[in-house]
Formats: C-alpha cells, structure tokens, sequence
C-alpha cells in the first residue's frame, strides 16, 4: 500500500534509529485481544514502509497473525507499559483502530502504525519473520516522559527476563545463571537510581527470573 507523503515522513521520524521496541497488539479468529512487546525495524522502500517483526513461534503473536494477518504496532518509552502488557494486560486501555481489527493500546503510546502482514515464514534461526505493511500511522498523545536511563534498564531487563522465560527449557543451569546474573547487573541501575515504581518493576523480574534459575534454597541470591 502507498502512504502520503506525510505518514510516511512520520514512520521515519519516528522509528530511525535501527531496530525500536514496540507494543504489538493482534487478534485471534474470535477477536481475542493478545498485547505483546517486540522488536520492531522499517524497510523502507520509498513510496511505501514495510515493518519486520520477528515472534517467537510459539507465541501468541505469531499464532494470531496467521488467523487474523493484521496487528497494531504501539511506540513508547514508558517502561511501565511494557511491563504491563506482559504481566497485567488487564489493565492497559484498548481503543478501536481505523482500519484493522486488532485494536491499540489508548494511553501514553507515542506513535501508532496499523500494518497487514504481507509475508509470513520462518527463518534459519527458528523463529517467525512477519513482514507487514504500514496502512496508517498517527501520533497519540505521547509517553510523556523524559529520557530516563533507568527506565531504558527496566526494558532491556524485560527483553532478558522474557527471553529467559521463553527458553529456559531448552537451556542449561548455567545459561540460565548468565541470563540472571544479567538480570541483575541490568536491573542494578534502576535499583539505585529509579523511582519506586521502577524499583518494584525490577524487583518483579529479579524475582521472577532467580526463580528460573537451578540455584537452591541456599545458594538463593541474596539482594
Ligand atoms: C522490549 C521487548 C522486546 C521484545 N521483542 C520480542 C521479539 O522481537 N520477538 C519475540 O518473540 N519476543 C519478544 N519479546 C518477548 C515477548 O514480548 C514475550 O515473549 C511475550 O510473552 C510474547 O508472547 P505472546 O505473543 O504469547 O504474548 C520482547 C519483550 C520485550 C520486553
């Protein structure tokens, strides 16, 4: 599809640095709502922007995108969204999108793309390459919150604890110590610097994460 001049403008203002992080919002074939974050990169290609996205197989996403090939893409910098959108989806706030099914995320989201997948299969690595393309872009009323680098802690500590998650079945007791040990070193920032909510968010996923560990009760890492 070819966007305006305009929106496509918008896309590259917005998303220029390489890969951004995103919230992406699908529905299944009974139109149930699945939120999930995910890297996200542009191609541009002139007249038109395509975006990749790249989900895990057995993931909701991936699952959703091949009954109903549409999704939202949500940009902000709010860490707590992030945070929300993996563990307390109940509470994040879901509008009508314009023109495909799946709905956006209402509140404190920079940008919002509506896409439609033109391509979907799997790439060497196992994982899902989902190829969509950008029908409508528009700026919501915006994350609103300075640059923060402890808030940028708290999302690459979510982007660890999420990865640990999904493969900690297929990983060794010391791969999963690495991931932790990670963890803990990422979410060190924020627990000297963050404000509390900050503070809680990590203690969430340092909990969470020690608990995939193969430690015992003794060998418990102590904060
Ligand atoms: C900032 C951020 C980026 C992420 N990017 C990806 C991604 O590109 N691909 C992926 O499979 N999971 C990614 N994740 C993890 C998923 O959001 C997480 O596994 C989620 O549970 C997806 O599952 P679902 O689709 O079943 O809800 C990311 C997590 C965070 C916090």
């Amino acid at each position: 599809m070819t966007l305006s001049v305009g929106l496509r403008d918008l896309v590259r203002k917005y998303l220029r640095y390489g890969l951004h992080e995103g919230i992406c919002v699908t529905v299944d074939g009974f139109g149930r709502v699945n939120v999930a974050p995910m890297g996200v990169e542009v191609l541009d290609r002139g007249s038109n922007v395509d975006v990749i996205i790249r989900p895990y197989p057995e993931t909701r996403t991936s699952m959703n995108l091949r009954q109903v090939p549409e999704f939202t893409l949500n940009f902000t910098h709010n860490p707590i969204l992030f945070f929300n959108s993996l563990f307390h989806k109940q509470s994040l706030t879901l509008l009508p999108s314009h023109y495909v099914r799946p709905p956006r995320l209402g509140n404190g989201v920079d940008l919002v793309l509506e896409c439609e997948v033109k391509a979907q299969y799997r790439d060497v690595k196992g994982r899902d390459l989902v190829i969509g393309s950008v029908n409508d872009a528009y700026e919501c009323e915006g994350s609103k919150v300075a640059y923060s680098r402890g808030a940028s802690a708290v999302i690459e500590a979510l982007v660890y604890l999420t990865k640990l998650v999904a493969l900690a079945t297929s990983m060794s007791c010391e791969e999963r110590m690495k991931y932790f040990r990670r963890i803990s070193e990422v979410c060190s920032l924020p627990m000297r610097i963050g404000s509390k909510e900050l503070r809680h968010v990590c203690s969430v996923v340092l909990k969470l994460a020690e608990s995939l560990t193969c430690l015992d009760t003794q060998d418990k890492v102590v904060e």
